[in-house]
């Protein structure tokens, strides 16, 4: 309730370019030269662990299936997400060598809250990734990671999310680590990138530019995909989330190797298709999608370091040798494209129409 807008125009503004600084915040005495360190869970935690699944509603859904690739494929346990409001009733299978994770910014979501309850009734261990201490979930979970985010107050939340997909990703480590699954060497490199994050936040005058230039004609677009595989799927989930929750123009987040299987249908120069290229990870799968999307004259936006030809537009990101660096490069780009095209379209970006910071209703 103390938080200022400190000279920017929205509470979300000023929270996208804390990003930076907050993920510092989260990292602190957690990374250390050989390995990530997590006081607060206990070694007991993970023991006898053979799966992870995690619940979770929004934004916070997004991390959590970020996270998933991550750690299915840095800590080698078979992780699944669900959203919380559908995982609570269809009778669940769950199993004690199960983690249960909640991510949730507030803490308060009713329907996350009431799947790690599930969770606990059926005996299973549980961990909350949370940014508000003392909170409902908090208090339930058998664990509980804190984001260190600070106060958010837009409704749209942009440093939650950065903050739990760091935190996630540490814990992936983590687990490779305690299940010596992880080369040294691979460690060293994935401790490496997670170092140049807050690097990676810092925000590019031209980046903001761009998407200031950009948002006046975007925001005519008639409907918007936000296409990427592997871990750039839910952050295209998350960059359509951000322009229906503040623009409310019409937008899908889509694994683009499934345009094909119908979305295609729905291509012209009207629709407007936010590509999320990276430079390391699957380049060449993701450019034969955008190509195309292309053929069939929808309009292209790419998001990468490489400049792609088709492209009607682009937004250069920093050339890194880690995706989830570019990952958080473009997550910015994302973040600031929907907060000024909802300027432009005079909306209340801080409190959207019809939403609310924390559902604690069903
Ligand atoms: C609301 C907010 C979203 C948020 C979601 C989950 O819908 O508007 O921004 O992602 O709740 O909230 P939580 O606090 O559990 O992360």
């Amino acid at each position: 309730q103390f938080a200022q807008k400190d000279g920017f125009r929205f509470f979300m503004e000023k929270e996208i370019y804390e990003q930076s600084d907050v993920v510092g915040d989260c990292m602190l005495g957690r990374l250390n030269d050989e390995e990530i360190l997590f006081d607060e869970i206990d070694k007991s935690l993970i023991e006898g662990i053979n799966e992870i699944k995690i619940c979770a509603c929004g934004t916070s859904y997004h991390s959590g299936l970020t996270a998933s690739y991550l750690f299915e494929r840095l800590s080698k346990v078979k992780c699944n997400v669900e959203i919380a409001s559908e995982f609570r009733y269809k009778d669940p299978l769950l199993t004690k060598d199960t983690l249960f994770i909640v991510i949730s910014q507030s803490g308060e979501t009713a329907d996350t809250l009431e799947a790690l309850k599930m969770a606990k009734a059926a005996g299973l261990k549980s961990l909350v990734v949370c940014n508000v201490d003392n909170s409902s979930m908090t208090r339930t979970a058998d664990a509980t990671i804190l984001t260190r985010a600070g106060i958010e107050k837009g409704v749209a939340s942009t440093k939650a999310f950065t903050t739990q997909t760091v935190v996630l990703w540490m814990l992936a480590l983590y687990f490779g680590k305690a299940k010596n699954v992880l080369q040294s060497d691979k460690l060293q490199n994935e401790l490496k990138a997670l170092r140049e994050v807050p690097k990676s936040l810092i925000i590019d005058d031209k980046i903001h530019e761009k998407t200031k230039r950009l948002s006046k004609r975007y925001l005519h677009g008639h409907g918007f995909f936000f296409i990427g595989r592997d871990v750039f799927f839910p952050l295209a989930l998350e960059g359509a989330l951000k322009l229906k929750e503040i623009s409310y123009l019409h937008a899908e987040g889509y694994p683009a190797g499934e345009m094909k299987h119908g979305p295609i249908a729905l291509a012209d120069p009207e629709l407007f298709t936010i590509a999320l290229m990276p430079e390391n990870l699957l380049y060449d799968k993701i450019k034969s999608n955008v190509e195309e999307l292309s053929a069939r004259d929808s309009t292209i936006c790419s998001i990468s370091p490489l400049k792609f030809d088709l492209s009607d537009d682009f937004i250069k990101t920093k050339k890194t040798d880690h995706y989830m660096l570019e990952f958080f490069e473009m997550l910015i780009a994302l973040q600031l494209l929907s907060m000024e095209i909802s300027v432009r379209l005079g909306n209340d970006v801080d409190m959207p129409r019809n939403l609310a910071k924390s559902v604690t209703v069903e």
